[in-house]
């Protein structure tokens, strides 16, 4: 049990790559909290992994656009299960419109949630962490965080965001004992791709190697490394998940 003991709290947590990351934890020994916006999706998810492992299974209703939400997310998670370990800073929307088309609101709506909340989350982490002396944070970036793409301004400059806040905050926290790393997912088969066509799902797949999509729990499997013990000298790294995707092209 890579887990065993450990508390989570999984920003996200109630669709997509977050709830596999949520399964992984719990089958590894940990108590996990599904942080996430959807309400009656998350608790209903909580309450049927509560009780199907070891560790606890919680659901806290949380915006990260929202600090006071952010900071009692973890007030109550330490309260109810004595610190956080580890935090999947997972949470995102996505966002594909000409450039000359987006407005104000859809493109700080993206950031705020892409990127400004992912800082809020980690504040929030780090203030516990250092109070513990140990902790690892995992923030989700993307391939369009290292690489551009047409259309998504908004979203791939929150990514790349995420990627470079990744490094400072985890030279910042190293000397107090916590870890900071980023994902960098390729295209994976959840809820944020169901507005594709099948043709532009087949263009998606042939920029991956690998020749397929990703699946959530590939992506869950690296924040499970990331995020325990097996990953002690491992710090500011992104940890590209994607196929083959950044590699370059054929
Ligand atoms: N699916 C992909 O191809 C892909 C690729 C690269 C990166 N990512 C990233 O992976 C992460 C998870 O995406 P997914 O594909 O599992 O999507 P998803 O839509 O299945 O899940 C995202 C979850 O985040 C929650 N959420 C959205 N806004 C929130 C907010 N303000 N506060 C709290 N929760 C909020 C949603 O309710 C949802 O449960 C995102 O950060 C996304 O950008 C996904």
């Amino acid at each position: 049990m890579r887990m065993q003991g450990k508390s989570v709290i999984v920003t996200g947590g109630a669709s997509g790559i977050g709830l596999a990351s949520v399964e992984r934890c719990l089958e590894e020994g940990a108590s996990v909290v599904i942080a996430d916006l959807k309400g009656s999706e998350g608790a209903s998810r909580a309450a049927e992994l509560d009780g199907k492992y070891a560790g606890t299974c919680l659901f806290k209703a949380c915006d990260v656009t929202d600090t006071v939400q952010v900071d009692r997310l973890f007030v109550e998670t330490v309260d109810e299960l004595g610190g956080v370990d580890s935090v999947f800073n997972n949470a995102g929307i996505g966002g594909v419109t000409p450039s000359d088309e987006v407005s104000d609101e859809e493109f700080l709506r993206i950031i705020d949630i892409n990127l400004s909340g992912v800082f809020r989350v980690a504040r929030a982490a780090l203030r516990v962490m250092y109070r513990q002396g140990s902790g690892s944070i995992v923030n989700c970036a993307s391939i369009l965080g290292v690489f551009g793409q047409s259309q998504t301004a908004a979203y791939t400059a929150a990514k790349g965001g995420v990627v470079n806040m990744t490094r400072s905050l985890a030279i910042e926290a190293a000397p107090k004992g916590v870890r900071v790393n980023a994902i960098g997912p390729g295209y994976i088969d959840t809820p944020l791709l169901e507005a594709l066509d099948d043709e532009m799902l087949q263009g998606l797949i042939s920029l991956h190697p690998i020749g397929r999509l990703g699946r959530s729990e590939e992506v869950a499997n690296a924040f499970l490394f990331l995020a325990s013990e097996e990953a002690s000298f491992v710090t500011g790294t992104t940890l590209m998940v994607d196929g083959g995707f950044t590699a370059g092209k054929s």
